[in-house]
């Protein structure tokens, strides 16, 4: 969609797949980033990452494993040979009756390695470092990663990797590390709505943009926001009546389960 634009200009609006097509297939799998990717025409591939004990980036959420596999305990933990022996698929069928499918069962979780190798440069990923903090090195790896699969930042589009974080501190290593990539402030909803000209003055020292919880948006902050030129993409819009406001209201794109939904509503205006 939009594909005049270039991905960071603040007249496209972007979907972004929300740990892939996260409404219909166990988040986080090849599965659910393929459906986003081929079928329901996402933008970007949203990636949350987190790090095995033998340090190795995967894609997950959560720290622990409980909720979206069958094993239990906390990823740092693990080796990557044991997060690969889990069920990353099952836990979506009994949690999704509805779009409940046999294929999913016995999934696995990927490494960022995995998808970089299926993508390559053929997709746009939206990167977060999940607990920075719990993972030293994190931010090196990822970098070193994307560079491995010619993914700098001089060797992508502009926009092509953005990387997010609720942690200031990790996106300022990133940056520290490499200039290139367009970094993304993300922000819960209190401290959105509380959000302060200075605070915002801040974040442009480093970021190109603000990923806030949608729930503390209003249109006198998203104009604040807006403004300043900060792309402004909220997360996880996924009722048509939010992301009809969330585009009312001047936002650059939103992180949704349902991409298709979006582009709906996105051809429909
Ligand atoms: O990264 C945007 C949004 O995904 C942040 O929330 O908890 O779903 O990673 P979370
Ligand atoms: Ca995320």
């Amino acid at each position: 969609a939009h594909a005049k634009h270039d991905l960071l200009d603040p007249n496209r609006v972007v979907n972004i797949a929300h740990r892939g097509a996260s409404g219909y297939a166990p988040e986080h799998t090849m599965t659910a980033y393929q459906l986003s990717h081929k079928k329901l025409k996402a933008d970007y591939i949203e990636i949350d990452l987190q790090m095995t004990k033998d340090g190795q980036l995967i894609a997950m959420h959560d720290e622990t494993v409980d909720r979206t596999t069958n094993g239990t305990g906390a990823v740092k933990d693990k080796t990557l040979a044991e997060i690969k022996r889990l069920d990353a698929g099952s836990w979506f069928n009994t949690a999704n009756p509805e779009y409940a499918k046999a294929e999913y069962k016995g999934l696995q979780v990927p490494t960022l390695d995995e998808i970089f190798d299926k993508y390559g440069k053929h997709a746009n990923y939206y990167i977060e470092t999940k607990s920075p903090e719990v993972y030293p090195g994190m931010e090196e790896k990822l970098l070193k990663t994307l560079k491995g699969h010619g993914l700098s930042s001089d060797r992508v589009k502009p926009g092509q990797v953005m990387i997010q974080s609720f942690s200031q501190a990790s996106l300022l290593k990133v940056k520290a590390l490499d200039e290139g990539f367009p970094l993304v402030q993300l922000m819960e909803a209190p401290t959105v709505q509380s959000i302060t000209p200075e605070a915002l003055d801040e974040i442009q020292t480093y970021a190109v943009g603000l990923g806030p919880s949608f729930k503390g948006l209003t249109r006198e902050n998203t104009a604040m926001i807006r403004e300043r030129g900060l792309l402004l993409h909220p997360y996880t819009v996924n009722e048509k009546v939010d992301m009809e406001r969330m585009l009312d209201y001047g936002v650059t794109g939103v992180f949704t389960n349902y991409a298709d939904r979006f582009n709906e509503v996105l051809h429909d205006m």
